[in-house]
């Protein structure tokens, strides 16, 4: 559990999957009805799940994997990219991705979980549709390339961030971004647009006497919350005693960036290069 506490303590929630999560989400508002593409070496059958099982699935997903193997399952800081693992395109109804859930690779640092039947059903669903949808975005292509940060066009960039693009709203080319170019070089500067690192996540916990605190969160694992209050002090509760939730900033502007197609991105990552 020392990965858990590791991946989580001090910054933000979610490990970031970064590129991966950028060209998956992208390709992900379709098609779960749709005929799954041929798997890549023709083992398991590929197979649609019921959207609803997808769903709750890719809900549980989010709680319990994404820290370690990233929101769409395309591997985080932490924990590999499923959509790639070969034990995943073997698994037919989860009776290896079941047992890898169930009991762990503790040494690994992959933690068990006990689920029902129906959550692992759920849990396979979800990573074999993220599977499919990886697949079929261009070849398999995932992820930008470091050459492709190199074809945008910077004044294309400049409009879309001042206009469409909506960032002028809430940075400032001259403010917050000034240099930016400098601190972050390539693929690291991308990154950090996507998902930016140190931003820090809100929580609210709310007590069994129904009282709430929203601060910045500090600490999470499984067994325990805590948060920097507003009059500076840490407070921490057990999670089997309050609820809580997270506001991940870097959440919301990984969503945001991956509404804009790979040409506003490659634009903004040309400009967002003029600011040295
Ligand atoms: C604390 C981080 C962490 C969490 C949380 C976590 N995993 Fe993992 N997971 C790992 C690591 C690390 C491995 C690789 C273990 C190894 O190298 O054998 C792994 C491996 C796997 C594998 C096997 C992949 C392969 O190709 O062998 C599956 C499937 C998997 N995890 C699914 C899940 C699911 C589903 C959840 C949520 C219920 C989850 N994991 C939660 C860290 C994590
Ligand atoms: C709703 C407000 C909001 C919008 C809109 C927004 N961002 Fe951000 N952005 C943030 C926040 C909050 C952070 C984290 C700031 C921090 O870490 O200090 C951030 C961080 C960043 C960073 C990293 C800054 C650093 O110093 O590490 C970059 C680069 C960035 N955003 C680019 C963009 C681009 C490009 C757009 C438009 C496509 C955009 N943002 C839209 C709120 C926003």
């Amino acid at each position: 559990m020392n990965l858990l506490r590791s991946a989580l303590h001090g910054s933000v929630l979610l490990v970031a999957p970064l590129l991966v999560s950028l060209a998956v989400s992208a390709a992900q508002t379709p098609t779960h009805s749709a005929p799954a593409p041929a798997k890549q070496n023709g083992t398991a059958a590929p197979k649609s799940y019921p959207p609803a099982l997808v769903e709750s699935g890719g809900s549980l997903f989010r709680q319990d994997c994404s820290f370690c193997h990233g929101r769409d399952a395309g591997g985080g800081e932490s924990g590999p990219d499923l959509t790639r693992s070969k034990l995943v395109t073997e698994d037919v109804d989860g009776d290896k991705i079941g047992a890898v859930v169930r009991n762990g690779r503790p040494d690994k640092g992959m933690p068990h979980f006990d689920f029902s039947e129906r959550q692992i059903l759920g849990l396979t669903a979800f990573i074999h549709s993220q599977q499919n949808t990886a697949i079929t975005k261009k070849g398999g292509r995932k992820g930008v390339d470091v050459s492709d940060l190199q074809t945008g066009n910077a004044e294309a960039g400049k409009q879309y961030f001042d206009g469409a693009g909506g960032c002028a709203t809430c940075h400032s080319p001259t403010g917050d971004l000034a240099g930016i170019a400098s601190r972050y070089q390539g693929l690291e500067l991308e990154e950090q647009m996507l998902y930016p690192k140190h931003a820090k996540s809100r929580v609210t916990v709310t007590l069994a006497a129904g009282q709430t605190i929203t601060g910045t969160l500090d600490y999470l694992d499984e067994f325990t919350v805590g948060l920097i209050d507003p009059t500076g002090s840490y407070r921490s509760w057990r999670t089997s005693d309050v609820q809580y939730k997270v506001d991940a900033p870097v959440t919301a502007h990984a969503d945001l960036l991956s509404k804009y197609t790979d040409a506003d991105i490659h634009n903004l990552m040309a400009y967002l290069q003029t600011l040295r």
